[in-house]
Order: structure tokens, then C-alpha cells, then sequence
């Protein structure tokens, strides 16, 4: 019992030896000269540290050790980059050198679920995902300018199902949203893919991608150190098994209607955003078709976008009634503005947005306040290279720090309070300066390919829900405005009161 407990001790006291040496090393020997930042373990790195409230983790870092903190996630090294000007300069770097994604493991699941097949948000920067980027980028504006169902009058249609939907039941008792929210929305990302359908298919589809979207999220917050500690998998096979399964149960709805549209396209009709990807396929030259941009590659790209849009636009919508509710008197005045300006029959369209300024600004502060995908996706650099005059190695992982631009003190003042007026200038238009301060949908090369798509969504949903509905604190119902953390951070359940206009 007295070796074991010895040789465990030495065991560690080597491994400790080592780890400082390497670091001595690092800093000594090798000359370099890496960002400052806080001790880590051996092995895990700060992965213990991270736990708990990670986003004031790294504001404390930000004030510690400043723009640029070096870490380390298991066996990656890591940097975390603070504040509006150290963010823009890394991720607008016209070497592009921070725009690489890590080869993380779940990425790899994912790959290896589809058969070898990446998207387009875990891509590498390459000439490849820089074309690809270019043709999905175009799609998109496809679909946009000339889809047969227009992508402003399917959000509308399914938000004000969803108000239906809210006051026959929120009326009598507090509900809880999310589940409603969540239907509402991926009908709507299903019908942007798919085309309008009948509305019992639409349903049981939707129901079944939901359900498998929620096992996929759970999962991925649960626990992630499997990405950064690739030796835990032999623990975890199963699970990333199951994980697998999840992922190939978002796909076996939707696959099916991809398959039905190729069979039925014809060029020059865009009944849908499928549709509009076949036709930049068609158009591709003959060899780039041929060979790195096969059609099932790009046609597998829906995937990407379908789960890019699906979280982030739920969890914001929530956040939006979350607050509003919280703060009836900013609901009032949305309310207001809403039914002044355009009344309480007349559609909403996104060219509203200029005449509700309020409205505007309220979105834009839930957007600030939350700041929902608090350090982006997760980058990584291209080569070697500098900046801010430290070393950073080749491979080293990236992050983003948005939530420090947005809850940045100098700027904001009391960057932890709601308050929507902040984002008025004198005149009552949004102040552009202080909008583009909000890197909700992040910055540079790897930012948000759906950002104008997904502002009309949230917008044309709001509005319409504010034109038909008010939501009331209920009695007894807690309104926490502190976060679920994960990948996308959102709203712990609520529970509301929905009374109709
Ligand atoms: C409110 C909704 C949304 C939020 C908050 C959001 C936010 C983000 C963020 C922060 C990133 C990572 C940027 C980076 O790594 O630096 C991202 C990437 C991405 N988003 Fe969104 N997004 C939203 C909706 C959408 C929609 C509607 C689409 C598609 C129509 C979409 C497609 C993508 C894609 C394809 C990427 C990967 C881009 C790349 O790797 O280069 N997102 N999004």
C-alpha cells in the first residue's frame, strides 16, 4: 500500500519535472516569447479552471495578463484573444493565418459519421474552403433574391403559428416556450431547405430533428474534454458512438427530401435553398466538378447550415422574450413603437427595421448582453507567427473573445446592465459606432455566413410576436437572465404568461 502511495508520488513529482522544464525551456532556451498567462496543471492544462463561469474566467485573465493570454486544453496549446481592437486585428490578419479550424475530435465524429464528408464550418482555411465558402455564399444570396416561397413571408407565416400556438395555451397557465420556440423555428430552417410542404409532414419531420438536436446539445455540453484529451476516448467510445447516431438521426429526415429535390431539379427554379445549391453545382467548371467539389459534397453543406442556424436563432428568440418579460417597461415601449408605426395587421418586413428603432435596439442590447457564442468557433493558426509581439506556434488553437468586446467596461460603462436606450444616438437611430461593436456573429475570414439571414429571422419573428402577443412575468416564476454555458450559451427554463392583443 506504502509503495503504490510512493510510486504514485514519484509518478507525479516526474511529471511535474518535466512540465516545468518544458516551460523553462520554452521561454529560455528556445528565446521565444509566448503571451503571458495564468499556471496550468500538467496533462489537463487549465481545463480544470475553466469550469463553472467561463466567460468571467477570461475577463479576469483579460485584466491580468491583457490582449493576449496564452493556456492550454489537455494537450493543445491555446490563446485567447481580448478585447474590439486585439480581435478585429487577429481575425482581419490579411495573412489569414488565424482562420484555420483544429482538427477536433468531434469534428472528426462528424466527418467520419458522413462518410468522409466535411462542412464547410469545420474546413481548414484552404484554397478548397475558400471556394466553397465563395459558392455556398451564393447559394445563400440565391435562395434569398429568388426562392418561389419568400424567405420573409415563411418567417412571418411560422411566427405567427407560433403566436397562435402561445396564446391558446400561455393564456391560462405560465408555459414553458422552448419547446413551442424550437418547432417554430426549425419549420422554419426545414421549409428554407426543403420548400413548403404539408404542414403534417412538416410536423413530424421537424419533431424528429428536434428531438435529435437536443440529444446532440446535451452531449456537447455535457462534457467535452474527450476534444482536448484525445487518450479519454478509450473511456468514451460509447458514447461517441451514440453521438454518432444523433448526428446520423438529424440526417435521415432531411436526407431523404435532399435526395427527392436532386431527382426533381430543374435549372433556373429555386423552390428552395437545396434547389439553390444544385444550381451553382451545375454551374461549377467541369473539372472543379468533377473532382474537389462533387456535387454530394456541396449538396452535404445544407447540413452545415441547417445545424449552424437552428441553436444560435432558438436561443436567441428565447433570450429576447426572456428580457422582455424581465423588463415590462421596455416591453411596453416596444409595444408602442410596434403598433404605432405599423400597426397590429400589417405584415412586417425586415425594411421595417429603420422605422423601429427601439425594437432594433433592444434586439441588438439581448444580442450584447448574452453575447451567445462568447469565444466563437474554436481557430486555430495556419504557421508560426507573431503578434501583439509574442510567439504564437503553428497548430496553436484560437479563440475569440467576444463576450470581452461587448462587456468591455472602458466602452460600455455598465456592460452587466440592460439597458436598450444605450444603443440610441441623440437623433433615436441606432448608433452605428456602438452596433458594430457587438460581435454577436463573430469577425474576419471564419465569420457568420447566415448573419443578414439570420437578423431578418430574429427581427420579422419579434416584431410579429410583439405585434400579436405580450408576455407577463407569472407569479412565483423565476426570470434568471444567467445562462446555460456550453458551446452556445442559452436561457435556463422559463416560464411565462402569453396574453393575446
Ligand atoms: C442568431 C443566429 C446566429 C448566431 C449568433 C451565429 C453565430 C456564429 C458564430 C459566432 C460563428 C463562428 C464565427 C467564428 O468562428 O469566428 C458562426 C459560424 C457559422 N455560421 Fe452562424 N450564427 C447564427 C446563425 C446562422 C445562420 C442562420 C446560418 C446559415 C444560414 C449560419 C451559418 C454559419 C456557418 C456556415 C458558420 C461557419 C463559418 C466558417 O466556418 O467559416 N449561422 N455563426
Amino acid at each position: 500500500m506504502l509503495d503504490g502511495c510512493q510510486n504514485i508520488v514519484s509518478i507525479g513529482l516526474a511529471l511535474l519535472t518535466l512540465y516545468l522544464f518544458v516551460r523553462w525551456a520554452n521561454i529560455f532556451v528556445k528565446k521565444k516569447r509566448y503571451p503571458p498567462g495564468p499556471w496550468g496543471f500538467p496533462i489537463v492544462g487549465h481545463l480544470p479552471l475553466l469550469g463553472g463561469e467561463l466567460e468571467k474566467t477570461y475577463l479576469q485573465w483579460w485584466k491580468q495578463y491583457g490582449e493576449v493570454v496564452s493556456f492550454r486544453l489537455g494537450s493543445w496549446k491555446a490563446v485567447i484573444v481580448n478585447g474590439y481592437d486585439a480581435v478585429k486585428d487577429a481575425a482581419e490578419r490579411s495573412d489569414d493565418v488565424f482562420s484555420g479550424r483544429p482538427p477536433l475530435l468531434f469534428n472528426k465524429a462528424v466527418t467520419e459519421t458522413f462518410g468522409g464528408l466535411k462542412l464547410i464550418s469545420f474546413e481548414t482555411f484552404s484554397p478548397k474552403f475558400l471556394h466553397l465558402k465563395k459558392i455556398a455564399s451564393r447559394a445563400l444570396k440565391n435562395y434569398m433574391l429568388n426562392c418561389d416561397y419568400p424567405h420573409e413571408d415563411l418567417f412571418r407565416d411560422e411566427a405567427i403559428k407560433l403566436s397562435n400556438k402561445l396564446f391558446m395555451q400561455g393564456n391560462k397557465e405560465p408555459m414553458q416556450l422552448a419547446s413551442h420556440v424550437e418547432l417554430a423555428v426549425e419549420s422554419m430552417v426545414y421549409q428554407m431547405f426543403y420548400g413548403k410542404g404539408k404542414e403534417e409532414e412538416i410536423e413530424a419531420n421537424v419533431q424528429e430533428v428536434v428531438d435529435a438536436m437536443s440529444y446532440i446539445n446535451k452531449f456537447l455540453n455535457a462534457d467535452n474534454s474527450v476534444n482536448f484529451m484525445p487518450w479519454l476516448l478509450y473511456l468514451k467510445q460509447g458514447k461517441i458512438e451514440e453521438f454518432k447516431q444523433a448526428i446520423l438521426a438529424t440526417d435521415k429526415v432531411t436526407k431523404l427530401k435532399a435526395e427527392e429535390r436532386i431527382a426533381t431539379f430543374e435549372q433556373g427554379q429555386v423552390r428552395d435553398m437545396v434547389d439553390a445549391l444544385l444550381a451553382f453545382s451545375n454551374e461549377m467548371p467541369e473539372e472543379e466538378n468533377a473532382e474537389s467539389f462533387p456535387r454530394a459534397y456541396l449538396i452535404h453543406q445544407r447540413v452545415a447550415f441547417q445545424t449552424a442556424i437552428f441553436d444560435p436563432v432558438c436561443r436567441t428568440i428565447l433570450f429576447i422574450i426572456l428580457y422582455l418579460t424581465k423588463y415590462p417597461e421596455v416591453q411596453e415601449r416596444v409595444n408602442t413603437e410596434v403598433s404605432d408605426v405599423i400597426g397590429n395587421d400589417k405584415a412586417v418586413g425586415y425594411k421595417d427595421r429603420d422605422n423601429l428603432p427601439y425594437l432594433n435596439a433592444v434586439i441588438l442590447e439581448v444580442m450584447r448582453i448574452t453575447s451567445l457564442v462568447p469565444t466563437a468557433l474554436p481557430h486555430s493558426a495556419l504557421h508560426d507567427t507573431k503578434f501583439r509581439g509574442y510567439d504564437i506556434d503553428k497548430d496553436t488553437m484560437v479563440f475569440f473573445n467576444l463576450h470581452s468586446v461587448s462587456h468591455d467596461k472602458l466602452f460600455w460603462g455598465d456592460p452587466e446592465s440592460f439597458r436598450p436606450e444605450r444603443l440610441l444616438n441623440e437623433q433615436g437611430h441606432v448608433d452605428k459606432e456602438k452596433r458594430f461593436r457587438i460581435l454577436y456573429f463573430g469577425a474576419g475570414r471564419r465569420r457568420c455566413m447566415g448573419e443578414m439571414i439570420a437578423k431578418i429571422l430574429v427581427f420579422i419573428t419579434t416584431a410579429t410576436l410583439m405585434q400579436r402577443c405580450s408576455f407577463k412575468k407569472a407569479e412565483g416564476c423565476d426570470l434568471d437572465t444567467e445562462p446555460i454555458r456550453g458551446a452556445v450559451y442559452g436561457p435556463k427554463p422559463f416560464k411565462v404568461i402569453v396574453q393575446s392583443k
